[in-house]
């Protein structure tokens, strides 16, 4: 699925990897770029990007703006699910209320904006959809378990939506990223590759069809090791 000539959407557009999206995108030539950001004083920032860019209000929370950006993208052809939720919390001793967020977020609000981006994908003859999970979405981070589960869920569904839409010309791609240098990892003292290095290889992945895309340096070396060994990326983890 090429990026020239196709309209594509990118959620969370506002900063880190989305705005770096975007802008990869704009630079390989996509017609039209659905930007989506949850505060109106965060719209400017995509409004001057130019005409190409056209910026959407929404809030993975809440249902209303979900639906509108449903009926406002009808022409939509590439759906990048990034807008997401790092609360941090500890399965065993945070609030679980911190766990709840994650889901509500990074796997709820993403289905509910993959259905309500549906029809017009499978309208499009020839798709593709790419979510944002993470590489502690393949193995437990334990400090950060409650984001891990969300992640390992939103991997869950994008293997039910590629299976789901094998027949209605989508392309299905996760992404699972390891540090990426944004305010999401502001404060940890670890390598971080930089946003439109991520951005770029996301969108060079989907490019070339592939169902997983490792789109920095420590995903590159750990993708492998989840293809051939996950529970050594587990016990990896879990030593972190
Ligand atoms: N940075 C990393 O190391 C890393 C690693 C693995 C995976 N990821 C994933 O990559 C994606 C992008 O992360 P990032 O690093 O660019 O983080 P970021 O700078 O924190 O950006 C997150 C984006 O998601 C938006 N967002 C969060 N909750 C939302 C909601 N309820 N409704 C609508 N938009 C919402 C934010 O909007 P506001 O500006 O309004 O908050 C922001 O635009 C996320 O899914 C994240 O989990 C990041």
């Amino acid at each position: 699925m090429k990026i020239a000539n196709n309209i594509v959407m990118v959620t969370g557009a506002n900063r880190g990897i989305g705005l770096a999206l975007v802008e990869r995108a704009l630079e390989m030539g996509a017609a039209k770029v659905y930007a989506t950001y949850r505060s109106a004083e965060n719209s400017a920032v995509l409004g001057a990007l130019g005409d190409r860019v056209v910026p959407v209000h929404l809030d993975l929370a809440d249902k209303a703006t979900i639906s509108a950006l449903g009926q406002a993208a009808t022409d939509v052809n590439i759906l990048i699910n990034n807008a997401g939720l790092f609360t941090g919390g500890n399965l065993l001793s945070d609030d679980e209320e911190q766990t709840r967020n994650d889901f509500q977020t990074n796997f709820f609000g993403t289905l509910a904006v993959t259905k309500a981006v549906l029809p017009a994908l499978k309208a499009a003859g020839g798709a593709a959809i790419a979510n944002v999970s993470s590489i502690s979405g393949l193995g437990a981070m334990p400090s950060f378990g409650g984001y891990s589960a969300s992640k390992a869920a939103l991997h869950s569904l994008t293997q039910s939506l590629r299976a789901g839409l094998a027949g209605d010309q989508v392309s299905v791609h996760g992404v699972y990223p390891g540090p990426v240098e944004t305010r999401l990892t502001e404060g940890f003292e670890m390598d971080k590759t930089p946003a439109p290095t991520v951005a770029a290889n996301i969108l060079a992945g989907i490019e070339n069809g592939d169902d997983e895309i490792f789109p920095d340096a420590l995903s590159t070396q750990l993708g492998p090791v989840f293809m051939t060994a996950p529970k050594q990326l587990e016990r990896t983890f879990a030593a972190f």
